[in-house]
């Protein structure tokens, strides 16, 4: 496989968002009433803001109507974004950041491909927004993972066919993103939830693009 581009998910691939939401979704659980749980937060990985909190009404057993969905979805955000706002460069995820500069020094385009209506402000506050070509996030796309349509805009941006894009993912919905997108895919992190994933690695630590080039061989 030549690759051309690797597209990398945002929350649990550069960055541990997923401790944020987790306190975000927790607050809005106590508030209908029931405890929200580190177990349940696993389910939210890669979904849609509206979709996580349809989840959580789920395990709540809570049925509301829509105008009452968007104004718990609005309040986790701006509890969200209390966290998020307060980062800094020190929380990207270990070797993340070394990788995405020996790629764009290489030549091998980059693109981000995250769920996110907050990626802008997340990547801002690392301080890497410039080292991505191309940004897809929740805000540019109709159908979340994993319908595939954030990876092949990503593609479709940078020019490149989908067989020469790397995926590198944490979540199920987006490995089935990125399978249905036809690209190859980098499960991160523990392989009992991305079995699908064609290779998986535990983080970046250490990561370089000769790891990935005997991976892809393998
Ligand atoms: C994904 C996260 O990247 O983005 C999900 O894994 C989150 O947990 C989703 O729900 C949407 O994020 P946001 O920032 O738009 O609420
Ligand atoms: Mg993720």
């Amino acid at each position: 496989m030549d690759i051309k581009a690797c597209i990398f998910d945002l929350d649990g691939v550069i960055v541990d968002t997923a401790k944020y939401h987790f306190i975000a979704w927790r607050e809005i659980a106590r508030d209908l009433g029931f405890e929200f749980t580190e177990e349940h937060n696993e389910k939210l990985k890669g979904v849609s803001r509206m979709r996580s909190l349809e989840i959580l009404l789920e395990i709540g057993g809570i049925i509301l109507d829509d105008p009452a969905k968007e104004i718990l979805a609005d309040r986790k955000n701006k509890n969200y974004l209390k966290y998020v706002l307060q980062m800094t460069p020190a929380e990207i995820l270990p070797g993340s950041k070394e990788f995405l500069l020996e790629l764009k020094k290489s030549g091998i385009k980059i693109a981000l491909g995250s769920a996110s209506k907050n990626a802008m402000t997340i990547l801002d506050r690392l301080k890497i927004t410039h080292l991505f070509d191309v940004i897809v996030d929740g805000t540019k796309v109709f159908k979340a993972k994993p319908d595939p349509e954030i990876f092949l805009k990503g593609a479709e941006e940078l020019n490149v066919s989908p067989a020469n894009c790397i995926v590198f993912e944490d979540a199920e919905a987006g490995i089935e993103a990125a399978i249905a997108a036809g690209m190859k895919c980098v499960g991160i992190g523990n392989s009992e939830v991305l079995w699908r994933a064609n290779w998986i690695i535990r983080g970046f630590q250490n990561f370089s693009i000769t790891k990935l080039n005997d991976l892809v061989k393998s």
